[in-house]
C-alpha cells in the first residue's frame, strides 16, 4: 500500500526523534551521571528559547571497517547550526560524547566545516562546544584529514568572525589545535580537559606520573599554560557566561562594535578616584576598582582573570559601546611587564583591533621586569609582540596614565608615539626613563655615601619628572585630567573616535615576532 502524506510526515518525526536521542538513554545517563549536560541540553542553555535552527540532522558516518557499517548514527556525533543569542545571529556546532564518544569521522568533520564556512559567508560568530574522544580510531587517516580541513577552515575564519570554543569534556591529541587556533577558549572545572599526549603517553616517555587534571584540567590552563581565557563551575555558568560575551562582540570584521542601549548616565563623576593613588609611589592600589568605576554599571568581563595578573585585560561598555580594556595591575609585581603579561596583552590587543573593538589603556608601569628568567625566556621578543600590536592597532586607542609610565613600559603602553589618539594623564601621574631612586643611584654613584646629598638629589629628580607636565609641555599627552572626571573625558574621547579612519601601509601581513 502507498504511504500517505501523513506515513511521510511521521517517518519524518520518527527519524528526528531517533536523531535526538543520540547514542541512547542509557549513554544520555551516563552524561549526566558525570555532571555534564548532553549536547542538545547545551545548546538549549547557550541560545535563545526555540532559536535553534540544525543543519544535517540526519548525516551518517561512512566507514566500513571494524563493523562500522550498519553502526550508524544520525548526526554522526556532532550537533550543528544556527541560532540567536539575545537576539544576534551565531553558528553553532556541539560534540554529542554519546555518539562514539564524540569522535571526529569525515562526515562530523564535514559538518563543523560546512557550519565555519556559513558563518563567514553571513558573518556571524561561531561557537563550539567540545566534549569528544578525538580522532575516531576506526576511520584512520579519514579521521586526521577531516580535524585537517577544520583547522583550515578555522584559520580562514581567524580575523572574519569571532570564534569562541567552550571544552566541555575530553579534548585530547591534535584535537586540541582547533580550540586553540581559535579567538576564546573556556573550560569546565572538572570535567574538561585538554592535551597533546594524555597522563599514560607522558608517564612513556617522560616517567612523570600525572594525572588528567594536572596535566590539562582547567586550572592548569587558565594559571600555567594559558591555553585557556576561562574557566567556569559547571556547564550551565559557562553556557550564560559564554551568552555575556557574545553580547560584547561585534558579528564580524566589517561590523563595528558590539553596542547596547546605554543605561548608565555617561556625566557620572566618581568622587573615590581623587584618592585612589596612595601617597607614597610604593604602595599598591586595586586597578580594578578603577575599571569597575568607569565602566556601565560597573561590569567587567575578564579575560584570562587567572594568568599574568599583572596586567588586566577584557571588555567593558561605555555609554553602551563596548571598548576592550587594558591596565596594568600594580597590586601584581607592581603592575610590571614580563613575558606573560606582554603575550596577554598583546594577543588581546590584536583581538580587539581585528574587530574593530576600540582600546581604552591604564597605565601605572614601573617598566619590564628584571631577571635572567626574563631574559633568557626572551623577554625581548615578547613584549615586542605588545610594543608591535599597539603600533600596528588602528582602532581608537584613547590612554589613561594614573601613576607610574617609566621607560620602555611608556611607549609600549599605547603612547602618543606609537598612535594613542587621545592620551590623558592624572596629576598623579609620572613619567619617566625610571623611578627617581633608581635614576640618582645612577647618575650620582659617586654621592652615595652622602645621604643628605643624595635625599635631595631625589627630590629634584622628583620634583622635575614625577609629574604629567613635561609631557603635556611636548603634547605626548592630551590633557591631565581630574580623576573623578574620567569616566566622562573618556566617553567623550571615544565618542569623538567613533568614525577615525586610519590604514596601515599595504602589505601581506607583518611580521609579528611570534
Ligand atoms: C571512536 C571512541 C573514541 C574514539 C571514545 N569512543 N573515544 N570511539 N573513536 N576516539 C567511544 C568508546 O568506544 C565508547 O563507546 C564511548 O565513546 C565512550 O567512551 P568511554 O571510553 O566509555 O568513555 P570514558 O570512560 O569517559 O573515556 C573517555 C576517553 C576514552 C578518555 C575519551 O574514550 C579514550 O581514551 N578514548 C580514546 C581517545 C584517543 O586516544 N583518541 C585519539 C586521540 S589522537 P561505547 O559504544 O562503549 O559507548 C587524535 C588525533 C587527532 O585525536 C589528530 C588531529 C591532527
Amino acid at each position: 500500500m502507498k504511504a500517505t502524506g501523513q506515513d511521510i510526515i511521521r517517518e519524518l518525526q520518527n527519524r528526528r526523534d531517533q536523531a535526538r536521542l543520540g547514542g541512547g538513554a542509557a549513554r544520555i545517563d551516563r552524561q549526566h551521571a558525570a555532571g555534564k549536560l548532553t549536547a542538545r541540553e547545551r545548546l538549549d542553555v547557550l541560545l535563545d528559547p526555540g532559536s535553534f535552527e540544525e543543519t544535517d540532522m540526519f548525516v551518517v558516518h561512512r566507514s566500513r571497517d571494524f563493523g562500522m557499517d550498519g553502526n550508524t548514527i544520525a548526526g554522526d556525533g556532532v550537533i550543528t547550526g544556527s541560532g540567536r543569542i539575545n537576539g544576534q545571529l551565531v553558528y553553532v556546532y556541539s560534540q554529542d560524547f554519546t555518539v562514539f564518544g564524540g569522535s571526529l569521522s569525515a562526515t562530523h568533520a564535514n559538518k563543523i566545516v560546512k557550519i565555519l564556512k556559513l558563518a563567514m559567508q553571513n558573518g556571524a560568530p561561531v561557537i563550539g562546544l567540545n566534549d569528544s574522544g578525538g580522532a575516531r580510531i576506526q576511520e584512520g587517516v579519514d579521521s586526521l584529514g577531516g580535524y585537517a580541513d577544520v583547522f583550515l577552515q578555522n584559520v580562514m575564519a581567524s580575523g572574519v568572525i569571532p570564534q569562541i570554543s567552550v571544552i566541555m569534556g575530553p579534548c585530547a591529541g591534535g584535537a586540541v589545535y582547533s580550540p586553540a587556533m581559535t579567538d576564546f577558549t573556556f573550560m569546565v572545572r572538572g570535567t574538561s580537559y585538554m592535551f597533546v599526549t594524555g597522563p599514560d603517553v607522558v608517564k612513556t616517555v617522560t616517567s612523570e606520573d600525572v594525572t588528567a587534571e594536572e596535566l590539562g584540567g582547567a586550572d592548569t590552563h587558565t594559571k600555567l599554560s594559558s591555553v585557556a581565557d576561562g574557566a567556569f563551575d559547571n556547564d550551565l555558568q559557562a553556557l550564560s557566561e559564554i551568552r555575556r560575551l557574545v553580547g560584547y562582540l561585534p558579528a564580524n570584521n566589517t561590523d563595528s562594535a558590539a553596542s547596547a542601549e546605554p543605561i548608565d548616565d555617561p556625566k557620572r563623576t566618581v568622587p573615590a578616584l581623587d584618592s585612589l593613588i596612595p601617597d607614597s609611589p610604593n604602595l599598591p592600589y586595586d586597578m580594578n576598582e578603577l575599571v569597575i568605576s568607569i565602566a556601565d554599571e560597573g561590569r567587567f568581563f575578564e579575560i584570562q582573570p587567572d594568568f599574568a595578573k599583572n596586567i588586566l585585560t577584557g571588555f567593558v561598555r561605555m555609554n553602551g559601546a563596548t571598548v576592550g580594556v587594558v591596565a596594568n595591575q600594580p597590586m601584581v609585581l607592581a603592575g610590571c611587564l614580563d613575558i606573560d603579561s606582554s603575550r596577554k596583552a598583546a594577543r588581546f590587543v590584536r583581538f580587539c583591533d581585528a574587530f574593530n573593538i576600540p582600546i581604552l589603556t591604564l597605565v601605572d608601569v614601573p617598566g619590564f621586569m628584571p631577571g635572567t628568567s626574563q631574559e633568557y625566556g626572551g623577554i625581548i621578543k615578547h613584549g615586542a609582540k605588545l610594543l608591535f600590536a599597539y603600533a600596528e592597532a588602528t582602532v581608537p586607542k584613547v590612554t589613561l596614565i594614573t601613576r607610574k609610565a617609566y621607560g620602555g613600559a611608556y611607549d609600549v603602553m599605547s603612547s602618543k608615539h606609537l598612535r594613542g589618539d587621545a592620551n590623558f594623564a592624572w596629576p598623579t601621574a609620572e613619567i619617566a626613563v625610571m623611578g627617581a631612586k633608581g635614576a640618582v643611584e645612577i647618575l650620582y654613584r659617586s654621592e652615595l655615601g652622602d645621604a643628605e646629598k643624595i635625599a635631595a638629589r631625589t627630590a629634584d629628580y622628583e620634583d622635575r619628572f614625577a609629574n604629567p607636565f613635561i609631557a603635556a609641555e611636548r603634547g605626548f599627552i592630551d590633557d591631565v585630567i581630574i580623576p573623578s572626571n574620567s569616566r566622562f573625558r573618556l566617553i567623550q574621547a571615544f565618542e569623538k573616535l567613533r568614525k577615525k579612519h586610519l590604514q596601515n601601509p599595504h602589505k601581506k601581513f607583518g611580521n609579528i615576532p611570534l
